[in-house]
């Protein structure tokens, strides 16, 4: 990666585009592969996408306010949750002010706060209270720092943490009470399945949801993601996406709102992939290892035994394991693995039995 770059890169997306392909347990997937065959279809070659955009805009925004339960809501589509985190934020933070994120993380939010001038403060989830986000510890950080705007994933990676319905009101709560802004990137909500919770921005004014086709439905490829929250917010998403893309493709939202059409069956898949994970991790003894299992999702992050790293561990099981997983480091901890992975074209239980010996092997 250039070193000259006048920015901190996002370390784990470039790690992320060069794995090596063909690992035999690809075990550092977090998104399902597209469904084969597609359980939906639209003729892109019909004269409507290339039409003014509106009407694809209403055609998803139809589909999409009621399946994320923010059917009040005003509606962004952008290309991807990525772009999603990036207009959220733009459309919030101020250069120099404080910007609380989280510890582990997906530090996609804490690189963008840095581009945007900001400064991440982190506040830790905590791993023996099942990778908790604590409301006293956000309202206490958001009091210390002054922190303007929380920015959060749940259902939450790397560690497959949900948060429930009530610590998200009080987490709510506390944004509010700061009179500061949330975000929350939701781009894991359909492995909780169809109607278990509405988006955040459902329920505050002070929230921008995040969300994409990309993780539980396999639909990367139509790069399809959007913001949603209250009109005056949104409208302040608009203005940073007038600076980026001009319009989402009438074609990918199309397809989306296609694939809506068929929500419950994709949510159905999701959860399934989520259970056949659990079920593998269960299922293994990891001995000095620890794991807090996840609620929902794909992932989940194992704590190391005493004395390793997870980047030499990572590499050691690639090579002599097969066992693909990420190095905890990209998401703030040296002492994790990321480990995961869909059961279709992996046998998750023997992978999970891999990363196991290994870690539990002596050392040489
Ligand atoms: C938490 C989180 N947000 C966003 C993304 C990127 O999603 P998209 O493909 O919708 O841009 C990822 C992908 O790994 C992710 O894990």
């Amino acid at each position: 990666m250039a070193a000259s770059l006048p920015f901190r890169p996002f370390e784990y997306m470039h790690w992320a585009k060069h794995v090596a392909p063909g690992a035999p347990f690809p075990m550092h997937v977090s998104g399902l592969p597209a469904p084969a065959p597609l359980p939906f279809a639209v003729d892109l070659s019909s004269r409507r996408v290339f039409e003014p955009p509106a009407a694809a805009r209403e055609a998803f925004s139809e589909r999409l306010l009621p399946y994320i339960g923010a059917l009040g809501s005003a509606l962004l589509p952008v290309s991807g949750a990525s772009e999603g985190v990036f207009v959220a934020l733009a459309a919030l933070v101020e250069r120099g002010s404080a910007v609380l994120v989280e510890q582990p993380a997906y530090r996609a939010m804490e690189r963008v706060v840095q581009f945007l001038g900001g400064v991440p403060v982190r506040v830790p989830r905590v791993e023996d209270d099942g990778w908790r986000l604590d409301p006293a510890h956000v309202t206490a950080a958001l009091r210390e720092s002054g922190a303007g705007v929380l920015a959060i994933t749940d259902p939450h990676n790397p560690t497959g943490a949900s948060i429930s319905l009530p610590e998200r009101a009080a987490l709510i709560a506390a944004v509010e009470r700061a009179g500061a802004f949330l975000v929350v990137d939701e781009i894991f909500a359909p492995f909780r399945g169809a109607g278990a919770a509405p988006a955040w921005a459902a329920q505050s004014k002070r929230v921008l949801s995040i969300g994409s086709l990309t993780k539980g439905w396999g639909l990367s490829a139509l790069r399809c993601g959007w913001v949603a929250g209250a009109p005056d917010l949104v409208h302040r998403g608009a203005a940073v996406f007038d600076l980026l893309g001009v319009n989402a493709p009438p074609a990918t939202l199309y397809l989306a709102a296609s694939a809506l059409g068929h929500a419950a069956e994709l949510d159905a898949r999701a959860c399934a992939a989520a259970a056949a994970l659990r079920a593998a991790l269960a299922a293994t003894d990891w001995g000095a290892a620890a794991l807090s299992p996840p609620d929902t999702g794909i992932t989940a992050f194992l704590q190391l035994p005493a004395g390793l790293s997870s980047g030499a561990v990572a590499t050691s099981l690639r090579e002599q394991d097969g066992v693909q997983v990420v190095p905890g480091h990209f998401f703030g901890s040296d002492r994790h693995l990321r480990i995961g992975g869909v059961a279709e074209g992996c046998d998750l239980t023997e992978g999970c039995r891999r990363i196991a010996a290994r870690l539990n092997a002596p050392v040489r």
